[in-house]
């Protein structure tokens, strides 16, 4: 029948046009811990330019959410760890759901479907500080909710990190998954009453952490293209640690009696510097082979088809705390002026293309700062240069990292000139006691960038702008009366 052939034809097109398109879903996590940001407005449309169709926050910034209204992504926004405690009073609970939530949750507001309370709160370098603190919060927000009548679009949900479960050092499978002893009462819990309120499970997922923090683990494991050491569970084979970590979990919620939990995947990602696993290359892979079983629907052996992922992150952020490792502040697919650093395909087609990049960024001018070679006096040079990586961010110095090859000036010249560009090329900030100048000529030295940093509009300029947009609007209304 030629009707059915025209059908079959209409078909065909459109799943060659979504497959095409974007994976399904497919959201990243927008951290704002840098010196100088990009304005909200530029990452805003970047994520639009790339397909995003979701984001997670850490806080709920007001510019972050005005600049988020009206684009229709779906967005998580967030409770810090250090406001938990506040959330255990339910006035300040219901407070912070009428300001932080009711206000942009409108028709054409921000498109809010998740409150991630806390952020990983569990984690043992924590050493118990939330572990009383977060269930009630947990509790009181999805309560608020429900008051607010936000509570059956709105889910309140906390973000955890694997290490709330394990699966028991001699019987290392998947399958063995429980939820942590020490914590495994509490976990019970929190299941049960995200069960009740059909909210998710969030877990942040690292392949990259179990190589970095295990000698000897097997490289290939790590990413999504084979591996000859592949672990047998009771016959399900597992060849890759992400797989394996999902089941884990998906496990540990069987075993609590949750088996069909939804689950989110909070964060995954792979860093591209500041140790000798974290490159461009190693992230191009990762994303490579995890993108393209997105797009599959593969999902893990234990949870075959669809699987929700917000990548981590978005942009690099040089004020993260380095404790855990230098290649905290490189996690960015985009580097700090919101361009791509390697080929990754969003569609998940593994088409080596970039992703597309911020527009109309503003650079300060091209201006370093490095060292004076006929400065007379050295001695305070370790000093300055302590100083100046105090101040801005020194980690691609590090071992294993893009400029560990520098020699000690190529030092030097790379803490004065990140100090001077976090300093927005204040006069002052390129002297060091002499031992500094200005230079109109590149600094970067292969594979090395010595960046220039972007403009940044102080926060009053931009209430002032505001204002006086508010100001028209309101003459416009009265004249057009
Ligand atoms: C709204 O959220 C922000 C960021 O988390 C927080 O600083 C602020 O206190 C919240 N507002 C209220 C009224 O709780
Ligand atoms: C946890 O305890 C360790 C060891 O006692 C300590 O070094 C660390 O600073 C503590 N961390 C926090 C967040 O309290
Ligand atoms: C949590 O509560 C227990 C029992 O009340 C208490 O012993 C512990 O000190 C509390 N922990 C924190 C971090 O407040
Ligand atoms: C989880 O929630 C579903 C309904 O959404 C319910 O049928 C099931 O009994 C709940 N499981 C437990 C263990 O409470
Ligand atoms: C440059 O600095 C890095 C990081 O502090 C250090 O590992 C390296 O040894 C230094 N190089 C020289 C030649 O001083
Ligand atoms: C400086 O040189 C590096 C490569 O060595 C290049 O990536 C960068 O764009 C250059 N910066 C400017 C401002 O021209």
């Amino acid at each position: 029948m030629p009707e059915m052939g025209i059908f079959r034809l209409l078909i065909w097109v459109f799943m060659v046009g979504y497959v095409g398109c974007m994976i399904d879903g497919i959201g990243v996590n927008w951290g704002t811990m840098a010196i100088r940001r990009l304005p909200p407005d530029t990452v805003v449309q970047l994520l639009k330019d790339n397909g995003f169709q979701k984001v997670k926050l850490f806080d709920a910034d007001q510019s972050t959410m005005s600049s988020l209204a009206g684009s229709g992504i779906e967005v998580m926004v967030a409770i810090p760890n250090n406001q938990l405690e506040a959330m255990n009073d339910y006035e300040t609970a219901k407070r912070w759901v009428d300001r932080n939530i009711t206000l942009y949750n409108f028709d054409g507001g921000v498109n809010i479907k998740y409150v991630a309370v806390g952020n990983e709160p569990f984690l043992k370098s924590y050493n118990g500080s939330f572990l009383n603190t977060t269930f009630p919060a947990l509790q009181n927000i999805q309560n608020a909710l429900n008051e607010a009548g936000a509570g059956d679009t709105i889910k309140a949900t906390v973000p955890l990190n694997a290490d709330v479960y394990d699966s028991p050092k001699d019987n290392s499978v998947p399958s063995a998954g429980r939820f942590r002893s020490d914590i495994n009462d509490l976990m019970v819990q929190i299941v049960q009453f995200l069960n009740n309120s059909n909210a998710p499970f969030t877990v942040n997922i690292y392949p990259y952490l179990s190589l970095y923090g295990n000698t000897g683990f097997p490289i290939d494991y790590a990413f999504f293209d084979g591996t000859s050491k592949p672990v047998d569970d009771n016959g399900v084979m597992y060849d890759n640690v992400f797989d394996a970590n999902f089941d884990t979990l998906v496990s540990s919620l069987r075993a609590a009696g949750f088996p069909d939990l939804p689950i989110l995947i909070g964060e995954v990602g792979w860093p591209t510097d500041g140790d000798m696993f974290a490159t461009s290359l190693y992230a191009q892979r990762f994303y490579n082979g995890l993108l393209k079983r997105l797009a599959q629907n593969k999902g893990s052996p234990l949870r075959p088809g669809h699987l929700v992922v917000y990548l981590f992150g978005l942009i690099d952020e040089d004020a993260k705390s380095i404790a855990p490792g230098n290649f905290e502040r490189h996690w960015g697919i985009f580097s700090y002026d919101g361009q791509p650093k390697f080929p990754m395909d969003l569609s998940g087609q593994g088409q080596s293309s970039l992703p597309i990049g911020a527009n109309n960024v503003k650079y300060l001018p091209a201006q370093w700062c490095v060292l004076n070679t006929n400065a007379k006096d050295m001695s305070t040079l370790p000093d300055n240069i302590n100083y100046a990586c105090t101040y801005s961010d020194c980690t691609s110095l590090g071992y294993g990292s893009t400029c560990n090859k520098l020699d000690a000036q190529g030092n030097a010249s790379y803490a004065f000139n990140m100090y001077y560009q976090v300093q927005g090329h204040k006069d002052e900030s390129c002297d060091f006691g002499g031992l500094a100048v200005v230079t109109t000529q590149n600094a970067s030295q292969d594979p090395c960038k010595f960046p220039i940093q972007i403009e940044v509009s102080s926060s009053g300029v931009l209430i002032l702008s505001m204002r006086a947009v508010m100001v028209a609007l309101l003459f416009f209304i009265f004249f057009s009366l």
